[in-house]
């Protein structure tokens, strides 16, 4: 290795990082603001943006009918913002051909400036005079997902183009925004050029300004350029060390660094073992740093080996089986002297996700279930920390178990909302667990909660070509947005943990079987709004409280959870509380219910067996 080499290494890993952090990540939505010109009309509209119209009067509330759009005004078109090509945040719509058509006319008439002719002519490959009459072509529309450093408070934006007679207070007085805020977006927009495009802030289908989607994840490319970064950072500084000992002609010293530069280098080409763990992904990266990046990068502490994980399951018996879940099974093991659970799951990891789960090993809360390590032989493994006493749904759900006592219950709640509270809250990067459910929470052996899994969904989100595409989150559990429209936000955990508290009260399934037919089930949460939407619900949720607790319950606590939970499903995600106010709800409710009496169920229930004759 010579040094002219390794320095070209430094700047193209270097480059790599700076190309890599232009974008890396869109949002779920924004706006194009498109002006209708006369004789336009929505049924063209609806196909140029690829849209149906009632979505698209959904975001316009202000438009009572498909009928009723006036030529002269605006209305807010939606679509996802997506980060392209890791370099600009933008959306690309399809947009069929027809004879005459030329760049500028579908820019400026059909796409009412929201591009422009040569945005468009750079991803189309036709010549801009020899555009055919017919298939499709990909119009690019730029777009803004907010930006953090200016207000985390506004997460949806609308790309305006401006038009003649416009300027800064004409568009900040319609917007009903400060100019000095949609200036702060627009630094080097000119707004009395009547074209061009600025970004504002906009709101969503309820009326309300949607926060910025907080990180929730760095994305895999943020992690690529992150992780590059960091080899860049340790290769500059070996080679200014090893620079600097050149110099002063210290022959010992160089020769050994130059050693260990080329074993990392030698690493850092080769994947651990040979295998490669990045799967058939190119990743544009510079030779030297590609696949097997994890080897150098990924603690080894984490790793086990294949043959560690076989041995501590005697071969992954079934004697050892504990579970059984929707991606792989799960294996009880006793690994480096703690007991520990294993789901092996029947895929391949990406990079990207063996990026995420170095990751997750960091993340330590007493209410979630830890991740140890991983092993990436053959099939994914994954090692949590063991918890003794099964799941909610299997003491909510079984008879195997004694009934929780309603103290029990508080605490877990309890217990699960602080997990969740800190996943939303206190991570970098911040999660959505997505899968919340009775299933998903671990009890220990003083029964308290822990929340499982989480982190998970970014096995679906981060190689979803790779890896077998499964609907992220359970039915019964799901919110409204999210089954609709995939919409994403920490309010989908909380809807779910709502159904969470609603099955503590109950001990019902999410999705109660009437007769066992499925065709008249119902789902606990329009079972529990019912019962609570009488003027005195007390009777009537009497009769849904789960049997198994008798009379030893104080109702007034019953209610407030059950009003919580009420408060969580709302269906409005806005309405819906934060984890974190959640949590204090809970707190007091738990205070007060304090060992209400959990030495007297158990004494009840003695009695009980008693009186019976037992
Ligand atoms: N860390 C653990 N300690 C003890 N038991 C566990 C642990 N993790 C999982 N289990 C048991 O294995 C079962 C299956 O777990 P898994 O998370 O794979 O499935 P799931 O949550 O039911 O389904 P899905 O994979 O669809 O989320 C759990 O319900 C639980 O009883
Ligand atoms: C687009 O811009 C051109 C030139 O400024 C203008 O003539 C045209 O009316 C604009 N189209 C729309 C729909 O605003
Ligand atoms: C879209 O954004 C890119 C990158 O910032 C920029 O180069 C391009 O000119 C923009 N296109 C339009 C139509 O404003
Ligand atoms: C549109 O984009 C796709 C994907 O980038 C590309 O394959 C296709 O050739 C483009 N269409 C035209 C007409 O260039
Ligand atoms: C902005 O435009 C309005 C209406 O066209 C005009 O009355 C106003 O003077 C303009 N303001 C500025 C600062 O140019
Ligand atoms: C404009 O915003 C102010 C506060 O920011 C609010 O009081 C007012 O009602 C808003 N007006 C309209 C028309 O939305």
């Amino acid at each position: 290795m010579n040094s002219t080499k390794l320095v070209l290494l430094i700047c193209l890993c270097l480059l790599v990082t700076v190309v890599r952090s232009r974008c890396n990540k869109g949002c779920d939505l924004a706006y194009g603001s498109y002006y209708i010109e006369q004789g336009n009309d929505l049924t063209r509209i609806s196909s140029y943006v690829n849209t149906d119209i009632p979505r698209i009067l959904s975001y316009n509330p202000s438009i009572p009918s498909q009928d009723s759009i006036t030529a002269g005004t605006r209305i807010n078109l939606p679509f996802s913002c997506d980060c392209i090509n890791g370099e600009f945040l933008g959306h690309v719509f399809s947009y069929g051909l027809r004879s005459q058509d030329t760049y500028d006319v579908i820019a400026n008439r059909w796409y009412a400036n929201l591009t422009t002719a040569a945005w468009i002519q750079r991803f189309n490959s036709y010549n801009p005079n020899r555009i055919p009459d017919t298939g499709t072509l990909n119009v690019t529309v730029n777009c803004s997902c907010g930006d953090k450093d200016i207000s985390k408070e506004y997460g949806l934006f609308s790309t305006y183009p401006l038009r003649l007679g416009e300027n800064l207070s004409t568009v900040s007085s319609a917007a009903n925004l400060s100019s000095d805020l949609i200036r702060s977006y627009n630094p080097n927009a000119d707004f009395n050029a009547g074209r061009g495009l600025v970004y504002i802030p906009a709101r969503d289908a309820n009326g309300n300004y949607p926060p910025i989607e907080s990180s929730k994840g760095i994305s895999g490319a943020a992690i690529g350029g992150i992780v590059v970064g960091v080899v860049a950072l340790v290769l500059l500084v070996a080679g200014c060390v090893y620079y600097r000992f050149y110099k002063k002609k210290n022959a010992e010293a160089s020769a050994s660094l130059l050693k260990n530069a080329q074993v990392q280098l030698m690493q850092a080409g080769s994947g651990p073992n040979g295998t490669s763990v990045g799967g058939s992904e190119s990743s544009g990266l510079p030779v030297g740093a590609s696949p097997g990046l994890t080897g150098i990068t990924v603690d080894k502490s984490v790793e086990f080996s294949y043959e560690e994980l076989s041995t501590a399951t005697d071969d992954f018996s079934l004697a050892n089986k504990i579970g059984q879940g929707g991606f792989g099974a799960v294996y009880y093991a006793e690994l480096r002297g703690e007991k520990a659970a294993i789901k092996k799951m029947d895929m391949q990891a990406s990079r990207e996700f063996l990026a995420e789960l170095k990751v997750l090993t960091h993340v330590h809360h007493l209410n979630l279930v830890r991740l140890i390590g991983y092993c990436v032989e053959g099939s994914l493994f994954l090692v949590y920390e063991f918890i003794e006493n099964g799941n909610l749904s299997q003491h909510l759900h079984g008879s195997a178990r004694d009934p929780l006592p309603w103290s029990t219950r508080v605490q877990i709640a309890l217990d699960s909302a602080r997990g969740l509270e800190y996943i939303h809250e206190h991570t970098v990067p911040v999660y959505i667990h997505r899968d919340i459910k009775s299933a998903n929470i671990l009890i220990d052996k003083n029964f308290h909660g822990k929340v499982a899994d989480f982190g998970l969904t970014k096995l679906t989100e981060v190689g979803s070509t790779s890896l077998p595409t499964r609907l992220v989150g359970t039915f019964g559990y799901m919110p409204p947005e999210y089954a609709q429209y995939g919409d994403v936000s920490p309010k989908v955990d909380v809807y779910a943990f709502g159904v969470v508290l609603y099955e503590l009260i109950s001990a019902k399934e999410a999705i109660v079987k009437a007769n066992g037919s499925v065709t008249e089930s119902k789902g606990l949460v329009a079972l529990f709004e019912e019962v609570l939407s009488q003027p005195d619900p007390k009777d009537d949720l009497i009769k849904v409280i789960d049997p198994r607790m008798g009379d030893n319950y104080p109702l007034d606590s019953v209610r407030k959870m059950a009003q919580l939970a009420k408060a969580c499903t709302h269906e409005n995600p806005q309405l819906r509380p934060s984890m974190r106010s959640i949590v204090v709800a809970l707190m007091t409710l738990s205070s007060s219910t304090e060992d209400w009496d959990v030495g007297s169920f158990y004494e009840n229930q003695t009695l009980v067996s008693l009186m019976s004759g037992r």
